[in-house]
């Protein structure tokens, strides 16, 4: 069958190849219907990150996917709309509770990430219990459900962790980063009824306009500067990281306010270094209990959750979601598609639209 793969280390490797199908035994085989790409493609794509299984020289790429089930399996309906999750178990002690996401032993794997073959092809296999079955209504935006359950797991945590103190009532975030991540954490923001404010390096008016359709306010460093955009706000109780920049993340920890916290969601793989003022920095974190927590991919719960909050944003703003879908490749030009571009919104490969 045909596959989006790279060779992982070698920069611009991407290619549409041959691979071999998938095993489906005893799995429930799903026929692909359109893949997200990601910054952490692009990542893998420039050589900086992923690794292939082991045996194989290339990797099978995506990992944010859609599809449906080919053949009734594993009590699944054949053509039930599925999204699969990402991150598999080695035996640590929360990989067997389930909780790979929190795993110990760093021997897990990640599909399409890190030796385990992704799900940019026309097929893949997967255990029933780890694949996601979408309703209909929300099936041609489902391919978004991956990169939302990062910030579902954030703000499932954040709340986890703000019972450290009696009263956390959260009024504003601020989410820097206005690519799919920070676009989709404003939305699950503005459905817990915060007061959001996303803010990128340099203005699009287009994403303005995006984002005041879900109440959400929007700043350009570029005209103002980060920490300003904060003082404009009472208190700042969240800020949530997603603009694929450590040196950014880092500024978000000066921007909350008493009992707040920063969600940091960056997987950044190169080896960049960045003067910072550790002193201001650290003082602000002590003296205002400031928590930071960084959240990486996502287990069960962040799924259904993020089912939940697709189908209620779909309901609240009818086509928003569909709307950061903002350009689809056929499988034949996914490679070319694999470089970050920042007038894009979230692009897919249409594997079998
Ligand atoms: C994916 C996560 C993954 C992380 C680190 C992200 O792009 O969405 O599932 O855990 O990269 O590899």
């Amino acid at each position: 069958m045909r596959a989006l793969t790279v060779v992982p280390g070698r920069a611009g490797s991407g290619a549409v190849r041959d691979v071999p199908d998938p095993v489906a035994d005893g799995l429930v085989s799903v026929d692909v219907v359109r893949v997200g790409l990601c910054g952490t493609d692009a990542e893998i794509e420039r050589g900086e990150y992923g690794r292939a299984p082991e045996g194989s020289e290339v990797l099978v790429l995506g990992h944010e996917s859609f599809g449906r089930v080919s053949g009734d399996a594993g009590g699944l309906r054949k053509g039930t709309p599925v999204v699969a999750s990402v991150r598999r178990p080695d035996g640590c002690p929360n990989c067997r509770n389930g909780e790979q996401d929190m795993c110990l032993w760093g021997g897990f794997r990640e599909r399409g990430i890190n030796g385990i073959h992704g799900f940019c092809a026309e097929r893949f296999a997967e255990r029933a219990e780890l694949l996601f079955p979408v309703p209909e209504e929300i099936a041609d935006v489902a391919v978004l459900l991956e990169p939302l359950t990062i910030s579902e797991k954030g703000w499932r945590h954040l709340v986890a962790a703000q019972r450290r103190m009696t009263y956390w009532e959260p009024k504003q975030a601020i989410v820097t980063g206005a690519g799919p991540v920070g676009i989709l954490a404003a939305l699950l923001l503005r459905l817990r009824g915060l007061d959001v404010t996303v803010v990128e390096r340099t203005e699009k008016p287009a994403r303005r306009e995006l984002l005041a359709r879900i109440g959400a306010r929007y700043a350009a460093t570029s005209v103002t500067p980060l920490g300003d955009v904060a003082a404009a706000r009472e208190r700042v109780d969240v800020a949530l990281d997603a603009t694929g920049s450590a040196a950014v993340a880092f500024e978000t920890m000066r921007l909350v306010g008493a009992n707040g916290a920063v969600i940091l969601t960056s997987v950044t793989g190169a080896d960049r270094r960045v003067e910072l003022r550790a002193d201001a920095v650290n003082q602000g974190l002590v003296l205002n209990n400031v928590l930071v927590l960084g959240t990486v991919n996502a287990n069960a719960l962040d799924f259904r959750q993020g089912i939940a909050d697709l189908a209620a944003a779909e309901r609240r703003w009818p086509g928003f979601l569909a709307s950061l879908i903002t350009r689809r490749v056929p499988l034949a030009d996914a490679a070319r598609a694999l470089p970050h571009d920042p007038n894009e919104i979230k692009t897919v490969v249409e594997v079998a639209p």
